[in-house]
């Protein structure tokens, strides 16, 4: 099913994009503008790997905001189409929105969007969008206090947050999306409160499944949830309707309330893998381009951009990179126990 996926996603075309091994057009950029969070979420970045002594990238081994446009305007000649804004935390990053203002003027860019954990939210909602972000997406795992402050590593700052997804509501950056990582005995229990919590609101929860990625946070098979299962669960209590995929390569499975309150999806990247239809690249804060989001080594653009490469050159390094790639970890993952156990790059560094 992923393969036809896949061939449809050709089929449909990116003109012009540049394709892997497998037939994947290049069509999205993540790109982590800070590898730094204000969270410690204990799956992502738990406190005893990530504490006071932590040494997080200097200033000056961040990519500057021009060589992040630079670099952004030669994937959109590659084919890139959407833009997604992470970290880490990227509210973190001082000046976003001039970065915001920049990337959105970028011809072919048709889609900008920002992953947050919502914190810093309600104070930079108006400017991201008066620059020209079109959505954002928080990450907020519980609507319970005590369940959220476990999730995040200590913080507790559930309402802070809830201001910021209601400032994005209001600032026009829509829809606003909320994803949820469920952790089976963690979190799965209070998911219908959170579902239930944004019914109506025009707010689109996604349920994510735990996953693998990076090397530092116990990861057990038995904490999975499966995407199903919480369907069915929400299915009891609220009756769902499929939606076809809004875009191609899409890695939600989208459902409306046969009540008409709105969206909720779910993501299962683990129990059904989507590498088949995958055209998402990732830039690192670094400057590290990854094919995957588990990749083990990717392409330095920071080295290459600082000693002088042209805009041509640039673009052949996307194009060769892409071309060579063959990653479809998730798919392989169930297949086969040595590609899991390799040593992967962390979530907050490479980017959610
Ligand atoms: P939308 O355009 O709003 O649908 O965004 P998106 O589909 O890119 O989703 P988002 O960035 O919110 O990603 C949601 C989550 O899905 C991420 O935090 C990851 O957990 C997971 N995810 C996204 N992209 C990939 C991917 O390429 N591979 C895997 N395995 N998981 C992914
Ligand atoms: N599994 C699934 N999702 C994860 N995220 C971070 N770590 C994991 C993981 N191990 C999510 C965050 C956020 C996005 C950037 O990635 O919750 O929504
Ligand atoms: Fe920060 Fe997101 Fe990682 Fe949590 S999951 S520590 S909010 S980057
Ligand atoms: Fe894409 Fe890699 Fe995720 Fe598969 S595992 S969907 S190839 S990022």
């Amino acid at each position: 099913m992923t393969q036809s996926k896949s061939r449809k996603l050709v089929a449909i075309g990116a003109p012009g994009a540049v394709t892997d091994v497998r037939g994947r057009p290049l069509l999205d950029l993540r790109i982590s503008v800070m590898d730094r969070c204000n969270f410690r979420c204990p799956y992502c970045m738990p406190r005893e790997t990530y504490g006071e002594g932590y040494r997080f990238l200097p200033a000056a081994e961040r990519l500057s905001f021009d060589e992040i446009v630079r670099l952004a305007r030669q994937f959109a000649a590659e084919g890139v189409r959407k833009i997604r804004l992470t970290g880490g935390e990227p509210l973190l990053r001082t000046g976003i929105a001039d970065l915001v203002g920049e990337l959105s003027a970028i011809d072919g860019i048709d889609d900008l969007a920002l992953t947050t954990n919502g914190v810093l939210l309600a104070q930079h909602a108006a400017e991201l969008r008066a620059q020209g972000l079109a959505r954002v997406t928080v990450s907020l795992d519980s609507i319970e206090p005590a369940t959220f402050r476990r999730m995040s590593g200590g913080f507790d700052g559930l309402d802070r947050v809830l201001d910021g997804i209601r400032a994005a509501l209001e600032a026009g950056l829509t829809p606003v999306k909320v994803n949820a990582v469920v952790q089976r005995g963690v979190n799965d229990g209070e998911a219908l409160d959170l579902a239930s919590h944004f019914r109506g609101t025009g707010v689109i929860v996604r349920f994510i499944e735990y996953m693998d990625v990076g090397s530092r946070n116990d990861w057990r098979p038995a904490l999975v949830v499966p995407a199903r299962e919480l369907r069915d669960r929400i299915a009891a209590a609220w009756p769902l309707v499929p939606l076809a995929p809004a875009q191609p390569g899409e890695v939600a499975e989208r459902y409306a309330y046969a009540d008409g309150a709105g969206e909720i999806g779910f993501i299962a990247s683990v129990t059904q893998p989507f590498c088949g239809g995958c055209t998402r690249a990732r830039l690192s804060s670094d400057g590290v381009f990854y094919t995957c989001l588990f990749a083990t080594a990717g392409t330095d653009f920071r080295a290459a951009l600082r000693a002088g490469a042209g805009d041509e050159q640039l673009r052949r390094m996307i194009c060769a990179t892409w071309r060579a790639r063959e990653d479809r970890y998730s798919e392989l993952r169930g297949r086969d126990a040595a590609v899991a156990t390799e040593r992967k790059i962390e979530m907050y560094y490479i980017g959610g």
